[in-house]
């Protein structure tokens, strides 16, 4: 073999060059937890290129690389990053996400995972139970929210009409039914569906940020004088911008009654289904015929990891009805080992495990102190906010993503919406702490969601102070 390609495989270097990895992320975490480091380097993305461009590592030292990705990365772990919902997973997750990297199973047919396979039927049951599916329920593992949103819909769809789609298509039109304020998936699931704008019917929100959902039988009704036939209702649980669960009670009943598909986006907080504390939020997802929920956002694994998961064992099934012979050992039958006949991917990523081992080491309740705790964080911090003068909560948070707006009496909204857009950047910039905005009723707010559980009231406190004193900077 070529020497430079022998060295490539060579454990004694992996070995080195993994323990030298390792105390760098240590040093990472501890600087991170100690505030040592900034939440965000902030670096305009022309600036970012350049220097990756021309970048070389010191004597070709593959730690110098690592080092610099780490410094020019946001912190997830910095307990002043409060932006989006990607968790700090925890170490244990992100090693046995190493392992998956390393061992690469391919994780498509049986023998390409046979591990990965079956922890991922064992975890898909653990979920089902806590989920109450009556039936047992069953589901799979995908890339994301956005493909998991994709399958569930698909998996509506092949519901809905008698005819077979992968031969024939789709010849009627069709329409489901999901709040103004549902992740953007859901809206790019059914156009990439051909839906088209007519076939999203977006129903209004109440003054909470929820699907308002005593409007559902007039925009079924109106869908229906169109010739779109609504074939399902999607749930928020939470949506993104507020934090704020839909009734899925309600959603449920409606469904129930016109036998239409329900589907429970829970990306973000379908995981409470793990507090004894907030899984009330989710009274109802028992009678989903979908549900999707990321491991990557509330369920402390790194990204991407999301249980795609259905009331009906043999829908899951039925999705991709596309014929692989060359995959599969008996096309038509249910098997459960082989899992590129239920999901969109081909090769996947070995996810199950980063969940498994941390059910396995920490057991359940890890799921339940982290959700719960990171949910109290939210209405702590909305309290403080309501404290403040020069403050104004947009609403009272479901949630560990909390709204709110720097005020100052007398000023326009439009003025309020430049204030808070500039303190936002200035923020941004200074690096200390990541916030992000979102737009409410089209005005501008901050937008916070509370990821990691070393965030504390004080954080909150100099939060608020270096909102003012980027107010002064305005
Ligand atoms: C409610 C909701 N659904 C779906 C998604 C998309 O999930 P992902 O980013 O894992 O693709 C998000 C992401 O923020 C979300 O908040």
């Amino acid at each position: 073999m070529d020497k430079q390609l022998e060295n490539v495989y060579d454990p004694e270097e992996f070995n080195k060059t993994g323990h030298e990895l390792v105390e760098l992320l240590t040093e990472y975490l501890r600087q991170a937890k100690n505030q040592e480091i900034q939440a965000i380097n902030w670096k305009e993305p022309a600036d970012q290129y350049e220097f990756w461009k021309n970048f070389q590592p010191e004597n070709n030292d593959p730690i110098d690389l690592f080092k610099n990705i780490v410094d020019r990365s946001i912190h997830i772990h910095h307990p002043k990053y409060m932006g989006h919902q990607l968790c700090p997973p925890a170490p244990l997750s992100a090693l046995t996400g190493l392992l998956g990297e390393l061992v690469n199973n391919g994780m498509a047919i049986y023998e390409m995972g046979p591990a990965g396979t079956a922890i991922e039927k064992v975890i898909i049951e653990k979920l089902a139970e806590k989920i109450g599916f009556e039936t047992g329920g069953d589901g799979y593992i995908t890339s994301g929210g956005t493909i998991g949103n994709l399958t569930a819909m698909l998996a509506a769809r092949q519901n809905a009409v008698e005819s077979d789609i992968w031969e024939d298509g789709v010849s009627e039109r069709l329409g489901i039914m999901v709040s103004s304020e549902a992740h953007y998936s859901v809206d790019r699931a059914l156009r990439i569906m051909g839906f088209g704008a007519a076939g999203i019917i977006k129903i209004p929100v109440n003054d909470d940020f929820c699907l308002d959902t005593e409007l559902l039988e007039e925009y079924y009704n109106s869908a229906g004088k169109k010739g779109i036939k609504v074939i399902a209702v999607v749930g928020c649980a939470p949506s993104t911008s507020t934090g704020m669960y839909d009734d899925l009670e309600l959603i449920a009943e409606f469904c129930r009654l016109k036998k239409l598909w329900f589907h429970v986006d829970g990306a973000h907080g379908g995981g409470a289904i793990f507090s004894n504390k907030y899984k009330p939020l989710l009274k109802g997802m028992e009678y989903a015929d979908s549900v999707v929920i990321d491991g990557h956002k509330m369920l402390m694994t790194p990204a991407l990891m999301t249980f795609v998961m259905f009331k009906n064992k043999d829908v899951s099934y039925s999705t991709f009805n596309q014929k692989a012979q060359y995959l599969w050992e008996k096309s038509q039958d249910e098997e459960w080992f082989n899992l590129a006949r239920r999901t969109i991917e081909c090769t996947k990523l070995m996810m199950s495990i980063k969940f498994y081992s941390l059910l396995l080491i920490y057991g359940e309740e890890i799921f339940d102190k982290s959700v719960t705790h990171l949910y109290n964080l939210g209405k702590e911090f909305a309290y403080k906010i309501k404290q403040r003068k020069n403050f104004e909560l947009a609403l009272e948070p479901h949630s560990n993503i909390v709204c709110f707006r720097y005020h100052k009496s007398g000023a326009s909204d439009k003025k309020l919406d430049e204030i808070n857009s500039t303190i936002r950047n200035n923020l941004l910039k200074t690096g200390e702490f990541y916030i992000v905005q979102t737009t409410l009723n089209d005005r501008v707010y901050l937008r916070t969601t509370i990821m990691n559980p070393a965030t504390t009231p004080d954080i909150f406190e100099e939060l608020l102070d270096s909102i003012e004193v980027c107010y002064e900077m305005v």
